[in-house]
């Protein structure tokens, strides 16, 4: 897992540096210890709250290349025995998982496969996992299922199996269109085989297409981020996600930047990355998108969901399966081990492979929906007063009225809506909000 800078606490650095920017969750990672296991073991063994839904993430941590911006969990060059023998892993945490009283009877409501590249798994492991999934948490009450693609690992028949098993929002990273770009930042993929998997996922059906996209890969220009943006809107997708290119540590770029100095980055500025994202935003504007977080607009409002957000940030609970997910169960986070030799190692001698927890208290509870929500750009006074007994307005009174002042949100007695401005840089403003004890801390 990668350290991190707050950059929230370098408002004047618009240089882009090493450190992540994103805010997942709360409190940060660094505060989720091994030694608080236990919580999260008490909690697996408690039946669930009442009305709490519950969804399943899956890790899939392989990929054909590893990308010279990526702080994910991947392994690239891993054998098809290899491969195997995770799955076999998968397959047992989830039937560990099946037994445990947190589980209360329920079907998961979302499916989430993330990684790493899900669609590098070929049709046969894809379907050895799916069925034994099925088998032990039925999908018949799954309202989303998300499956992370990229381009180049699609084909047709591949396709047709992930909408076969029921897979009903698709999202491929695409990232940019121009392939100087997508060689030069270590893609595997090239833009001929954008429009080829495109294509063939729109002919299949999918009720939901996402594409990703990156603001600021390295080498790009207003001139090929424009032409990138016009490609994306021609494509005309269900939804699009947007991220301004971060340089966390430990990736290809950070090693290159410690080289020749944090000054010379070779990705562009953050200023200039959210004049980017803003004119990607306003172009989906102009075709008819309606923008609904400070990352993603989708075409129809009432036909694109993202159920996985949109519970987990109000207090699902989620299993999180694969080396180094992250869960969330009976009011305990916890992540499992981050190494695929630690991981299969637990299951091998029959433990789930939980490697640190945290059960938030109920201020840190607050403080981890509000700003999560925030990242939608509003959040309601009224929902924390009757969900915590707390008022927003009074708790952050000072620290809304600077950010007000300063133009990046307004607030009222209804609530808080985030600016245009603010939305470009929400994740550097949660930070205002952080209890003292987590600010200038270490984020994972
Ligand atoms: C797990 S990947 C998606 C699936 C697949 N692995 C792929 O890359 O096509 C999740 C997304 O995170 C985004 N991402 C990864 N590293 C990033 C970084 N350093 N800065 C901004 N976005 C990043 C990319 O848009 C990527 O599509
Ligand atoms: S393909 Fe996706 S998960 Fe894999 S290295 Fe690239 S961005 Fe990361």
């Amino acid at each position: 897992m990668a350290a991190v800078i707050d950059n929230a606490s370098e408002p004047q650095r618009e240089e882009t540096r090493e450190g992540n920017y994103f805010v997942s969750n709360y409190p940060p990672f660094s505060f989720w210890k091994p030694e608080r296991i236990g919580e999260a073991i008490e909690a697996l063994n408690r039946p669930p709250a009442p009305e709490t839904p519950m969804g399943l993430y899956v890790h899939i941590p392989f990929c054909r290349k590893r990308c010279h911006f990526c702080y994910f969990k991947v392994y690239t060059g891993m054998d098809a025995a290899a491969i195997e023998t995770y799955l076999d892993a998968v397959r047992q945490e989830l039937a560990l998982y099946a037994q445990l009283p947190i589980i209360g009877g329920r079907k998961p409501r979302f499916i989430y496969f993330g990684g790493g590249t899900p669609s590098y798994l070929s049709t046969k492991q894809l379907g050895g996992l799916v069925d034994e999934m099925k088998r032990l948490f039925p999908w018949d009450e799954a309202q989303e299922v998300t499956f992370e693609c990229e381009p180049g690992t699609l084909t047709e028949g591949k396709l047709e199996i992930l909408r076969a098993i029921g897979v009903t929002r698709l999202s491929l990273g695409i990232e940019h269109f121009d392939d100087a770009i997508l060689q030069s930042n270590g893609r595997a993929h090239v833009s001929k085989e954008i429009d080829r998997a495109y294509t063939f996922a729109r002919s299949v059906g999918f009720p939901q297409i996402n594409i990703d996209l990156i603001a600021g890969m390295m080498g790009d220009t207003d001139e090929k981020w424009r032409a990138t943006v016009q490609r994306a809107v021609d494509l005309a997708p269900d939804s699009l996600t947007l991220y301004q290119m971060e340089v966390p540590f430990n990736t290809t770029i950070s090693k290159e930047m410690r080289i020749h100095g944090q000054d010379v980055a070779p990705v562009a500025p953050w200023p200039v990355k959210r004049a980017w994202a803003q004119h990607c935003f306003d172009a989906f504007a102009a075709a008819g998108y309606t923008q609904t977080s400070a990352y993603t607009t989708v075409k129809d409002t009432s036909r694109s969901t993202f159920l996985y957000r949109d519970l987990l940030w109000k207090g699902a609970d989620m299993l999180g399966t694969g080396v180094a997910s992250f869960s969330h169960a009976g009011g305990t986070h916890y992540q499992n081990e981050h190494s695929y030799e630690s991981y299969i190692e637990r299951l091998g001698r029959g433990e789930l492979p939980l490697f640190r927890a945290l059960t938030p208290t109920h201020q840190e509870r607050f403080v981890r929906e509000f700003i999560l929500q925030l990242k939608l750009g509003r959040n309601r006074r009224q929902y924390f007063l009757d969900k915590y007994g707390i008022d927003p307005n009074q708790q952050f009174a000072g620290e809304l009225a600077a950010l007000q002042g300063q133009g990046y949100l307004t607030f009222d007695e209804q609530g808080i809506t985030v600016s245009r401005e603010g939305m470009l840089q929400v994740d550097r403003l949660l930070h205002t909000f952080f209890l003292p004890e987590h600010r200038n801390a270490r984020y994972a």
